[in-house]
């Protein structure tokens, strides 16, 4: 329910993707009905003072896998899961407001697809204007090097790893994209971990593939030397896949390569297991279920990493932690912008405030952090979703059964105007010839 008599935020610095402007913005009835100094609103309003503060739109996590049944368990966040058979695609697509899929090239042997299925996966994506996206590592590579690892004696974490180096992710990630090209479909691509993968995202881009990387909070907050750490439990907490990278200079990388639109969108794949539950693979790796944390920390880490290090701007900060994801998603401007009109999801944002990031803190159902001690510029002082104060002085006010489903219809102009117009001027064209009329020879069968 949005606040009853509308709420008017004064004398922030209204941040967009594209420019920042010091503003009043005025909420009602769940939608951000004015934006401008001097605004008419009605009397007995509440009036909150953003002054010295950001007033940003909400972010949007494109990734996340809440209450996911997985690798004997589930995760620990509530909510949610998917399905990939063409015509239920294709309804999903058209009835349901779903517009986009992920496809696994890992995971063998549970939903690891072979490169003629990707292509035909990919092909309804096109055909049905959705967006293909992709967990890019090569899932024959990581069944061998795991036989590898664990014949040699290695169970524990680091044989995550270890079995999956960064160049297992760069060839599947290129090879989603060879063949998200042969078919001229958009490609969104999950979960970008290693450097190697990252630079095969930026140079496809700059080769013209219709292609988004998306880096996660976790691999742009901290590494993979935790999975070399003594105490078992420390190093499985961070067990995912793709894995971080033990390479320090990895989180700096991603960052820049974020910060130049190499990279589009920032997500967090959040998908929790308690340390009980990782201990299902506390003699094999190959059982700890996969996933991390992240949806709480996001924005902190980000800004902390991005904006806070000089990297990016605070409209960069915008445009990868909400417009761009609205943008390929195709729920522009409804969110992603501070605008008349815009859903009234309102982040009022302190940058001169610090945090410290702890699991004896956080609001998440998850036993850890994996950011835990992780000092943050940039704190979240009120958040408004659809006009209702959720979030203030510390305290969640929010309402179970409040979130609402976003219907998203197909064909995002963002991704897929370029993809129409290659394919109305890009086919290739039989050459026009006299029939050869010369001797062929005869084959005995
Ligand atoms: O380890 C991960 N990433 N867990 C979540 C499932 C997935 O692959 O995205
Ligand atoms: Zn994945
Ligand atoms: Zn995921």
């Amino acid at each position: 329910m949005a606040e009853p008599h509308g709420i008017l935020i004064k004398g922030g610095k209204v941040v967009n993707e594209d420019v920042s402007v010091i503003s009043d913005v005025y909420i009602e009835n769940g939608k951000i009905a004015d934006v401008g100094l001097n605004l008419h609103v009605p009397d007995g309003v509440r009036v909150i003072d953003a002054s010295g503060k950001l007033v940003i739109p909400g972010g949007i996590d494109p990734h996340t896998h809440m209450e996911l049944a997985f690798m004997g368990t589930r995760s620990v966040d509530d909510f949610h899961i998917g399905t990939q058979v063409k015509q239920e695609m294709e309804v999903i697509a058209k009835e349901r407001g779903v517009n986009s899929f992920k496809m696994f090239m890992a995971y063998k042997g549970l939903y690891m697809l072979q490169d003629s299925e990707l292509y035909a996966a990919f092909s309804q994506c096109k055909a049905i204007g959705a967006i293909a996206q992709v967990h890019a590592e090569n899932g024959d590579l990581i069944a061998e090097g795991a036989k590898k690892m664990l014949s040699m004696g290695i169970t524990g974490p680091e044989g995550h790893e270890l079995c999956r180096p960064e160049e297992v992710e760069a060839e599947a990630t290129q090879r989603a994209i060879t063949i998200a090209s042969a078919v001229n479909c958009p490609l969104y691509v999950v979960h970008v971990m290693s450097k190697s993968a990252a630079k095969v995202v930026g140079d496809a881009r700059r080769n013209g593939h219709v292609v988004f990387g998306e880096p996660i909070a976790a691999g742009l907050g901290t590494d993979g030397t935790h999975y070399w750490h003594k105490d078992w439990a420390h190093a499985a907490s961070f067990v995912m896949g793709p894995p971080l990278r033990p390479d320090p200079s990895t989180p700096g990388y991603l960052m820049d390569l974020l910060a130049n639109d190499d990279l589009s969108v920032t997500g967090t794949d959040n998908c929790t297991f308690s340390v009980c539950q990782k201990a299902l693979g506390k003699d094999d790796f190959t059982k700890i279920p996969n996933g991390v944390n992240g949806v709480e920390d996001r924005m902190s880490v980000i800004w902390e990493k991005g904006v806070h290090s000089g990297k990016m701007d605070e409209n960069r900060f915008v445009a990868v932690t909400s417009s761009n994801a609205a943008k390929i998603f195709n729920f522009y401007p409804q969110k992603g912008r501070i605008a008349k009109n815009s859903d009234a999801d309102v982040v009022i944002w302190d940058p001169k405030l610090t945090r410290k990031i702890s699991a004896k803190t956080h609001h998440q159902a998850v036993d850890y952090n994996i950011f835990e001690g992780m000092e943050c510029h940039g704190v979240a002082v009120i958040t408004i979703s659809r006009g209702k104060v959720v979030y203030e002085d510390g305290q969640l006010k929010t309402t179970p059964g409040s979130g609402r489903f976003i219907h998203r219809e197909p064909f995002s102009e963002y991704v897929y105007k370029r993809i129409k117009q290659r394919d109305e001027v890009g086919q290739p064209t039989a050459v026009i010839r006299k029939p050869y009329d010369g001797k062929v020879i005869s084959v005995s069968h």
